[in-house]
C-alpha cells in the first residue's frame, strides 16, 4: 500500500518527459534507459522519480497517467530486455484523487503479461494495438481509465539464445512472472496500488501462465530458481486470474485434442517455423498457415490418443456444481462431454439474447425461449481442426511446446511418454525427454489444491481450436471443486484470442475487488 507521506513528497516532482525516440514498431521503448541499473546490478526499490506523464483517450474520456517504464524486476537479469515491467499509474493518485472508488492505497494492480506462443515477450506498452489490432482501447489503458494501476510484464521465452546457450526454456517464463510479482509485493509500501490485489491477465500461452501464476503462488517447488536472478525476497502470490484460452495442461493436451477433434481430418494450422517473436506479439500480422489432410498414420495416432483420454479424465474425479460425477466412457461419451456441450449451449443462448441472429446455424436448437441444445458432431465438423496429432508433443520435435521444454543446450524435447515412445529421432532418446519436475512446474493443474488465489475468470471461445475445450473446462471444474470463485464461459463464435470483452472483464475485476 502506498503511504500518504510518500505521496505528499511526490507532489512537485518533475516529470522526465519522453525523448523523441525514433519509433521502432516492435519496441517502442528501445531507446529508453534502464533507470534502475546500478554498478552492482539492478536496484529493486521502486523509484517514483523516473517517469513520463502521458495522456490518452479511452472511450471519449481523457486519461492522464504516469509511465514508469523498463523497470528491470530482478537484480541480475539473464535477458535484460525481457525481464522488465512497465508500470502505469493514474495521475489522480498523485493528487489524492480517486477513480471508480479506488485510490492510491486501494487500487488493484492489473498485471497483463504479453506472452504468446511461449515466445520471448517484451512488456507491452500503453500504446500497443487493442484486440485484433483494432482502434479499440487496449486492456492497459482501459484498466487505467477504470482506476487500476497497471504493471505490464515481459518475460523470457523459448527461442532466446545468448553466448551459444538457450536462456528462455521452461521454467524461465514462470520464474520471470513470479519475480515480477515479488517486485510488486516488495514495493507495496512505496508504490501506488495494492499488491494484495494483483490481477493477472493473459491470452493463450499467456493465459496458461496467468493461470499458473495464480495456481502456484508462493509454492516451494519454484524456490530454487530465484536466487541466481536476484529476485526480490517477497511473496509471489496473486489475488485473481484472468485467463483467455489457456494453452495449459500440456502433458494431457494431445489426448484432449483428439477426444474433441478425432474424425476431422482436414487441418489448417500455423506455420511455427515462420513464427517470430514480433509476429506473435504484434497480433496485427496474421501468421502463415499450412493446410492439409491427416494421413493414415496420423489418423491412427489420433485414434490412439482419443482412446487414452477417458482414463485421464476419469482419474480426475470431476464433479459439477451439484456434485454429479463428470465422466467419459471408452468412446469418449458421457456426462463430461455433456457438460462441455452445455457450457457452449449457454454461450449460444447468451449471444442470441444479446440480439444476434443464430437462425442460420441448423445444428442449434433454437426456440422461443432461446438456444436449448446443439448437435456436438455438427459443431465440430463446421470447421477444420487446427493441429495434426499429436497436437503439442510432436513426434519430430517440431512444435512450439517441444521447443519450450528444451534445455540450455538441447533445443527441443518431448514431454509425454507417448510421443517419446513413438519418436524416430536417433541417439540416446532418454536425453530427449524433459524432466518430470520441469513438466510439473509448467502446469497449473498441479497446484490448484494449494493455490492462494481465490478469484478466477477463464474464457475460451467456441471457435478456438488451438487446444481442446476440455482443457479449460477441466481447469475451471477443478478450481470450483477446490472452493475457488470461478467465472468460466466459452463466448460464442470467438476464435483463439483475448481481451475482446474488456467491459465484462473489468466489471468482473471490480466485483471481486470491492
Ligand atoms: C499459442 C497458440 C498455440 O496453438 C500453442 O500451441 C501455444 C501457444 C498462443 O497463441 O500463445
Amino acid at each position: 500500500m502506498f503511504s500518504r507521506t510518500l505521496l505528499a513528497s511526490l507532489v512537485g516532482t518533475t516529470a522526465i518527459m519522453a525523448q523523441a525516440a525514433p519509433m521502432d514498431k516492435s519496441d517502442a521503448l528501445a531507446n529508453t534507459p534502464y533507470f534502475n541499473q546500478t554498478d552492482s546490478g539492478f536496484d529493486l526499490t521502486f523509484s517514483p522519480k523516473h517517469y513520463r506523464t502521458l495522456e490518452t483517450q479511452v472511450n471519449g474520456k481523457t486519461v492522464k497517467f504516469r509511465a514508469f517504464e523498463k523497470i528491470v524486476y530482478v537484480q541480475h537479469p539473464v535477458e535484460v530486455d525481457y525481464q522488465t515491467l512497465n508500470i502505469y499509474v493514474p495521475e489522480a493518485y498523485f493528487e489524492n484523487g480517486s477513480i471508480n472508488g479506488f485510490n492510491a492505497n486501494t487500487a488493484p494492480i492489473f498485471l497483463p503479461n504479453s506472452v504468446g506462443g511461449y515466445m520471448p515477450a517484451k512488456a507491452a506498452t500503453y500504446d500497443k494495438k487493442g484486440f485484433g489490432s483494432s482502434d479499440k482501447p487496449n486492456a492497459i489503458v482501459t484498466a487505467l481509465s477504470k482506476g487500476y494501476v497497471v504493471a505490464s510484464v515481459g518475460a523470457r521465452g523459448r527461442t532466446l539464445e545468448k553466448d551459444g546457450k538457450y536462456t528462455g526454456k521452461a521454467p524461465a517464463v514462470i520464474i520471470d512472472l513470479k519475480s515480477a510479482v515479488r517486485y510488486l509485493h516488495a514495493n507495496d509500501a512505496v508504490m501506488p496500488g495494492d499488491a494484495n490485489k494483483i490481477i493477472s491477465n493473459g491470452t493463450s500461452a499467456g493465459g496458461a501462465l496467468s493461470a499458473l501464476l495464480g495456481a502456484s503462488g508462493d509454492h516451494a517447488d519454484y524456490e530454487a530458481y530465484f536466487a541466481s536472478l536476484g529476485a526480490a525476497k517477497a511473496s509471489d502470490s496473486i489475488f485473481a486470474v484472468s485467463a483467455y484460452c489457456p494453452i495449459t495442461n500440456l502433458e494431457h493436451a494431445d489426448m484432449a485434442y483428439e477426444w474433441e477433434f478425432n474424425g476431422i481430418n482436414d487441418y489448417r494450422r500455423m506455420d511455427m517455423s515462420r513464427l517470430n517473436a514480433n509476429s506473435y506479439n504484434d497480433r496485427s500480422q496474421a501468421p502463415a498457415m499450412i493446410e492439409g489432410t491427416l494421413n493414415a498414420e496420423e489418423i491412427a495416432i489420433s485414434n490412439e490418443l482419443k482412446a487414452a483420454f477417458p482414463a485421464y479424465l476419469n482419474s480426475l474425479n470431476l464433479k459439477d456444481a451439484k456434485g454429479q460425477a463428470l465422466t467419459l466412457d471408452k468412446e469418449g461419451n458421457g456426462s463430461f462431454k455433456e457438460y462441455v456441450k452445455q457450457v457452449m449451449v449457454r454461450a449460444a443462448d447468451k449471444y442470441h439474447k444479446q440480439g444476434n441472429d443464430l437462425s442460420g446455424i441448423k445444428w442449434l436448437t433454437l426456440g422461443k425461449g432461446g438456444v436449448s441444445d446443439m448437435d456436438w458432431n455438427s459443431y465440430l465438423h463446421a470447421e477444420k481442426r487446427m493441429k495434426s496429432p499429436p497436437a503439442f508433443d510432436a513426434l519430430n520435435l517440431s512444435s512450439g511446446e517441444n521447443n519450450l521444454f528444451g534445455t540450455e543446450t538441447i533445443n527441443n524435447r518431448y514431454f509425454t511418454a507417448f510421443s517419446l515412445a513413438k519418436s524416430q529421432e536417433k541417439g540416446d532418446k532418454a536425453k530427449l525427454m524433459a524432466e518430470p519436475e520441469v513438466i510439473k512446474l509448467m502446469n497449473a493443474m498441479n497446484y490448484i489444491e494449494t493455490s492462494p488465489t481465490q478469484h478466477w475468470r477463464v474464457r475460451a471461445g467456441t471457435r478456438d481450436r488451438d487446444t481442446s475445450h476440455a482443457i479449460s473446462a477441466i481447469l475451471a471444474i477443478k478450481l470450483s471443486m477446490a472452493g475457488k470463485n470461478v467465472d468460466y464461459e466459452t463466448p460464442w463464435g470467438v476464435p483463439h484470442s483475448g481481451d475482446y470483452d474488456l467491459e465484462e472483464l473489468f466489471n468482473w475485476t471490480d466485483s471481486i475487488s470491492r
